[in-house]
């Protein structure tokens, strides 16, 4: 299939041994609506819109020699991808982004342990940051901000819901050679995190917003991206140390680029720069996530 071919030419310069998790086909920026494929250490997670996959797609697929998942993409984001052709990868293996090594897992559910579409912002934090600086990682998922982070010289703060998901960051860590135990980490929900932290007057030199486009917490308070996201900035600003910096990110596609600057835009103070970036090159479909990076 000339389309699968052309779209990996388009991305060898980005796989190679300090990088092997990248997305290697976006949808129909490489030819075929509603389909993406990511790389993970050399095994393929294949996303679909539908319930089923072009048949020539599919047979091109399971002539690949390594292991090929395939992932529905639904709005309930629970299944864990299903194996469609190759060996099951059906333990923990690492995967390398940027020199950095993350734990990959088909079988923790819908996601597999880091988003992809995130590389150059990872990259940014890890470039950013200084020795000494404190950065505070919202919504973190696995700590893969914070490992970058942490990795840069930062002291740092890891704070998410799920506690599967911060035992999964203290891992990260530990494959990059850093100590978990040195840094904070906090179970809870980031926005009675950002409330206590600025009560207590705890600042941070950096501050990661990257929230699900919903959430809603213990006491029924929903969160939407579409609505609230100036609140969150808003938040994050009164625990910002003098100079600091925030990332503010979001995969939510009701929002284009200008809308989701002027939220974050209102959140935040008029001495703020803010810079928008695009998403990496071998995103080549609709664009979806937004990034806005503010510092004085
Ligand atoms: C989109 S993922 C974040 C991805 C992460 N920033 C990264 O780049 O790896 C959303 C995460 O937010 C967490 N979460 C959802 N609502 C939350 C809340 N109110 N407070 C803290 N964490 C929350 C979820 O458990 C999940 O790990």
């Amino acid at each position: 299939m000339d389309f699968l071919l052309k779209a990996l030419e388009k991305r060898k310069h980005l796989l190679n041994t300090e990088n092997d998790a990248v997305r290697v086909f976006d949808g129909l920026g490489d030819g075929c609506r509603g389909v993406s494929i990511d790389a993970y250490a050399g095994s393929w997670v294949v996303a679909t819109q539908g319930e089923r996959i072009e048949p020539q797609l599919l047979a091109e697929l399971k002539k690949q020699k390594h292991s090929v998942y395939w992932k529905r993409l639904s709005q309930s984001q629970k299944e864990s991808p299903i194996l469609l052709s190759g060996k099951p990868q059906d333990t923990p293996f690492i995967a390398v982004e940027s020199g950095v090594k993350y734990e990959i897992n088909y079988q923790a559910g819908y996601s597999q342990g880091i988003f992809l579409d995130q590389r150059e912002n990872r990259k940014r934090v890890l470039e950013r940051v200084q020795a000494g600086d404190t950065v505070l990682n919202t919504f973190a998922y696995t700590g893969a901000f914070s490992v970058c982070a942490s990795l840069g010289g930062a002291s740092t703060t890891t704070l998410d819901l799920s506690q599967p998901y911060l035992d999964w960051g203290k891992r990260n860590f530990q494959l990059n050679g850093q100590d978990p135990e040195s840094h904070f980490w906090c179970k809870g929900d980031t926005f009675h995190w950002l409330e206590r932290f600025a009560k207590k007057e705890r600042k941070f030199d950096g501050i990661i917003l990257d929230p699900p486009t919903f959430s809603r917490d213990q006491k029924g308070k929903v969160f939407r991206v579409e609505k609230d996201y100036a609140c969150l900035v808003e938040m994050a600003s009164k625990c910002l140390a003098p100079g600091g910096w925030i990332l503010a990110t979001t995969n939510c596609r009701k929002l284009n680029d200008a809308a989701f600057l002027r939220m974050v835009r209102e959140g935040c103070s008029r001495k703020h720069q803010a810079t928008v970036y695009s998403m990496p090159e071998e995103y080549r479909d609709i664009p979806f996530l937004k990034s806005v990076w503010l510092e004085v």
